[in-house]
């Protein structure tokens, strides 16, 4: 059983060539002795048009079955399409339906529907054209990462889901519990022995930062490429409780050349998706947002602002904006600070460098060469217009001694961080890495307000459907 796919047939089908289709009815109209179908496969955004004789067999019983939903089979010829806006469609001589839908209960009729509307209905919202879009191109994003890395000669690294370690040192962990549900309590609830399995609490992870640095002493260039969670209790358009992250992990680097990967990776991803989706960037570009194309290709022909987290405080003092979170050297940038910086004062992604010690992660290189009051670490986030941060990164701490003092510092063991002291102990070398936040790039990618609409199972505060 093989059919063809409707992009191909759209992009480079031959006319007067046989076909078979599989897909889902868009849209049905009935002229006389004739009826139109728009087919769609979920291979593009625009479905092919399919006509259909009263000839064929069956037709009075199926064009009543056939409405917007169904499942079809159809074989036809490709022939020219005398229709606005299509190249080709296809001819009907036979076709079959594998399963209706019934108008009366189907949500999904031709018309427009609020996005609102859409997130309550995931497990039919991509079957829209929005959505369509949305899951194309984030097949395309994490296409281009895989191609992006491999191409330069990192490895795939699969750092652990369950882990004991909390990498940003930031308390917001999913515990896992272990229950065995043949074994009831008392009361009548299921046990857990988590203790008893793990030996230890354990939690998912919020990074593979930490794992991926074991192996990028061993390998030199490596990237994770997988689910990270995090208990932040965060009702915003741009946090998830479960989100993909890629961390590449670079030996022999410091935060420029972190600075220089996290911009070229950029860069080709944008380029990859213009290339490789020029019918869904288009559709964001009219339905979501204007700007989409401009910025896209902003991102790919200029270079991004750098600047550091002590000039960023003085651009946010000195602007006439009022703020509702106070600046002021030595607290987080926050999201109106990131905004601003980023949409209306460089109108481009800006890279802010050396944050202050106090506000960062334990694993970040400080900056002691010069001896100053306002003690920073070798850290960069990349803040995006429209979305805010959407990368993370740091040179790490590689000199023993400076990290156990932090980690000590921040009220941490270094006992529980044995192994990774480890990598200090033994051979250690500067290194550096990155995360970036897949969903953010992906809302950043396609002008998405709503980070809950560029993941097909959004979890967040109170919703944890399917
Ligand atoms: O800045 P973060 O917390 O950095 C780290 O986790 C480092 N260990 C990365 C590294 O150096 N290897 O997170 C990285 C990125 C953020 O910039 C953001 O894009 C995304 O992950 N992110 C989230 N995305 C969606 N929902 C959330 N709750 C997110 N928290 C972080
Ligand atoms: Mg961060």
């Amino acid at each position: 059983m093989t059919s063809a796919r409707i992009i191909d047939l759209l992009r480079d089908g031959q006319t007067n060539d046989s076909y078979t289709l599989r897909g889902w009815v868009r849209t049905k109209r009935e002229g006389k002795g004739i009826a139109f179908l728009e087919l769609n496969d979920g291979s593009s955004l625009q479905g092919l048009q399919i006509v259909l004789p009263q000839t064929i067999d069956g037709y009075e019983t199926l064009i009543k079955q056939i409405t917007t939903g169904a499942s079809i089979e159809v074989s036809g010829t490709l022939v020219e399409s005398m229709g606005k806006g299509q190249r080709v469609e296809m001819q009907a001589n036979a076709i079959a339906l594998f399963g209706t839908a019934d108008p009366e209960t189907y949500p999904l009729q031709k018309k427009r529907h609020s996005i609102e509307f859409l997130r309550t209905i995931a497990h039919l919202r991509p079957r829209t054209n929005m959505f369509g879009a949305v899951f194309r191109v984030r097949n395309a994003c994490a296409f281009a990462i895989h191609k992006f890395f491999q191409e330069r000669g990192f490895l795939w690294v699969h750092t652990p889901i369950v882990t004991a370690s909390d990498c940003e040192g930031a308390g917001e962990m999913f515990g896992v519990t272990t229950f065995d549900l043949n074994k009831l309590a008392t009361s009548g609830k299921p046990v857990d022995f988590s203790q008893d399995f793990f030996g230890k609490p354990a939690f998912l992870t919020v990074s593979g930062q930490l794992e991926a640095e074991i192996m990028a002493t061993a390998f030199s260039n490596v990237y994770t490429f997988g689910p990270t969670f995090r208990a932040e209790n965060s009702n915003t358009s741009r946090h998830l409780a479960e989100f993909w992250m890629i961390e590449p992990e670079v030996a022999f680097c410091d935060l420029e050349g972190d600075a220089d990967l996290a911009e070229d990776f950029l860069k080709y991803i944008f380029n990859y998706v213009l290339e490789t989706c020029p019918e869904d960037m288009e559709f964001f570009q009219e339905r979501v947002n204007n700007q989409v194309m401009a910025n896209a290709r902003k991102i790919v022909d200029e270079q991004f602002e750098r600047i550091t987290y002590t000039e960023a405080i003085a651009i946010l003092e000195k602007s006439s904006k009022t703020f509702e979170f106070p600046v002021s050297w030595g607290l987080d940038l926050q999201s109106e600070h990131e905004r601003f910086l980023a949409e209306e004062h460089f109108q481009k992604p800006v890279i802010v460098m050396d944050y202050p010690l106090g506000i960062k992660a334990f694993y970040m290189r400080v900056n002691d060469e010069s001896a100053s009051d306002r003690q920073t670490v070798r850290a960069m986030d990349i803040l995006a217009p429209g979305v805010g941060e959407i990368i993370g990164g740091s040179q790490r701490e590689e000199r023993l001694e400076v990290l156990e003092a932090r980690i000590r510092s921040v009220g941490l063991n270094p006992e529980d961080y044995w192994w990774y002291l480890d990598l200090r102990r033994y051979g250690t070398v500067p290194h550096a890495g990155f995360g970036l936040g897949f969903e953010r790039l992906v809302q950043f990618i396609t002008g998405m307000g709503n980070i809950r609409d560029v993941i097909p199972f959004p979890r967040f505060p109170q919703s944890a459907e399917f």
